[in-house]
């Protein structure tokens, strides 16, 4: 044994540089979480809409952590359910919390994500060559509906029942196989044990697909990097920033500003975006006065009552969401901005507003008036689609600036 060893501890930033350098080697997921999240050039113009595309990754991972807290005191059985919900809202502790939590974050999940695509629609970041980032933020959004859907079922009350019964009821619309497919799918003859069990199997299951398909979305956008509210391609390396800290911080400002409404919410109006008849047991022999779906399936719900043939309606609703994936191609013009677009600006928000109206009439009886509304705003939501290839065609756009 030599007598010259040197046996002083090495210094703590040499571990931690030799340990990263070890990992690095053998699996390189520090470096590429650091692309991703540090040195991720980003445009230096982006504005707050930008904020949501974080937000909605935080309100997904809320939903998941509170969902498995709930998921170790909920009951799949139809016997058990309902009750199983009181006790987490009365017995365990904190349950009331987690179970507001997971409620309340449904809603405002889907409200970030509403405002996220309309982000993408004014500032035409659906278009090429962000056709594919597009494509998977819609696949997103039909995996976040089935969630949805199948998660309001769980609680077992008349409005999980009949919502249920009304929505999987629209696939025997499916000529030759429909009632077989909704026989299937119920797993017996009406909604029941088996479709509860089922329905929580897949209400578990799928916000991890959701995980999957959002690491595709990041891959995709980080692939051709963020639009900008320009709208144009960004080639100088001046134009951009790393995204720590100048994002970092201004996402964690978003997110606090975003928890004032949520927590308010959770905390003293948790069941304002619920319905009070989710209150009473699930019950076969007797249906609701008004079958009404959560506020974020309204728009979708009234496209499919103001056709009067059951077929054509169930067409139109899943139409109205499919027809998302084409945007890129319906829309040609080579000007992503609205902010140069003066027609399609007004379009733009001609859409937004019908949309609301849309989900006004959905959340109202199919009488009167209501018919008349919900059949116009229908036609005005598929004219936007109709109109995008003849307003490239026509449309005289702003001047484009050369940079940011
Ligand atoms: C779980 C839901 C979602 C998550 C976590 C998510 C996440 C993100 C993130 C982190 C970004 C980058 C930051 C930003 O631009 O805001 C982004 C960009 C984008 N997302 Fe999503 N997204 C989701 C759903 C959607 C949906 C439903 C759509 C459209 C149907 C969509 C379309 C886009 C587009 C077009 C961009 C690029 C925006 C640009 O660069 O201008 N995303 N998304």
């Amino acid at each position: 044994m030599s007598s010259h060893q040197d046996f002083t501890p090495k210094p703590v930033e040499k571990n931690i540089r030799n340990t990263y350098r070890w990992l690095e080697d053998r699996l390189p997921i520090l470096s590429f979480l650091s692309d991703a999240l540090v040195t991720y050039p980003a445009p230096r113009n982006l504005n707050y809409m930008w904020n949501f595309g974080s937000l909605a990754g935080i309100a997904l991972v809320l939903q998941i952590l509170t969902g498995i807290f709930l998921a170790m005191h909920y009951k799949g059985d139809v016997n058990l359910a309902f009750d199983s919900i009181q006790h987490i809202m009365r017995d365990v502790q904190w349950g009331w919390l987690i179970r507001n939590l997971h409620m309340v974050g449904a809603s405002f999940f889907f409200i970030v994500v509403y405002i996220h695509m309309a982000r993408g629609l004014y500032y035409g970041s659906y278009k090429s060559p962000r056709e594919v980032l597009w494509g998977l933020g819609v696949i997103i959004f039909l995996l976040m509906m089935a969630t949805a859907f199948m998660g309001y079922v769980l609680p077992w009350g008349q409005m999980s029942y009949w919502g249920a019964t009304v929505i999987t009821n629209l696939l025997s619309v499916i000529p030759f196989i429909g009632k077989y497919v909704v026989v299937w799918l119920w797993g017996g003859y009406s909604v029941g044990d088996p479709t509860l069990t089922r329905f929580y199997a897949f209400h578990f299951v799928l916000p991890f697909v959701i995980i999957g398909v959002v690491v595709l979305h990041l891959w995709a956008l980080h692939l051709h990097r963020s639009n900008n509210p320009v709208g144009i391609d960004l080639k100088r390396a001046k134009d951009y920033i790393p995204f720590h800290p100048y994002y970092t911080i201004k996402d964690t400002f978003g997110l606090g500003v975003y928890l004032i409404p949520f927590t308010l919410m959770v905390f003293f109006l948790p069941e304002y975006l619920g319905h009070p008849d989710n209150y009473i047991p699930a019950n076969p022999m007797v249906t609701p006065a008004h079958i009404v779906p959560e506020w974020y399936f309204l728009p979708f719900y009234a496209i499919l009552r103001a056709i009067p043939i059951k077929e054509i309606g169930v067409a139109a609703m899943f139409g109205s969401i499919l027809v998302l994936f084409f945007l890129p191609w319906l829309d040609s013009s080579p000007v992503r901005s609205a902010r140069f677009r003066p027609l399609y600006k007004q379009i733009y928000w001609l859409f937004l507003i019908n949309f609301v109206v849309l989900g006004w009439c959905g959340a109202n009886p199919p009488e009167g008036m209501f018919v008349i509304i919900a059949r116009v705003a229908t036609v005005l939501y598929f004219s936007f689609f109709a109109l995008l290839p003849v307003l490239a065609r026509y449309e005289k756009t702003k001047p484009l600036p050369a940079t940011i």
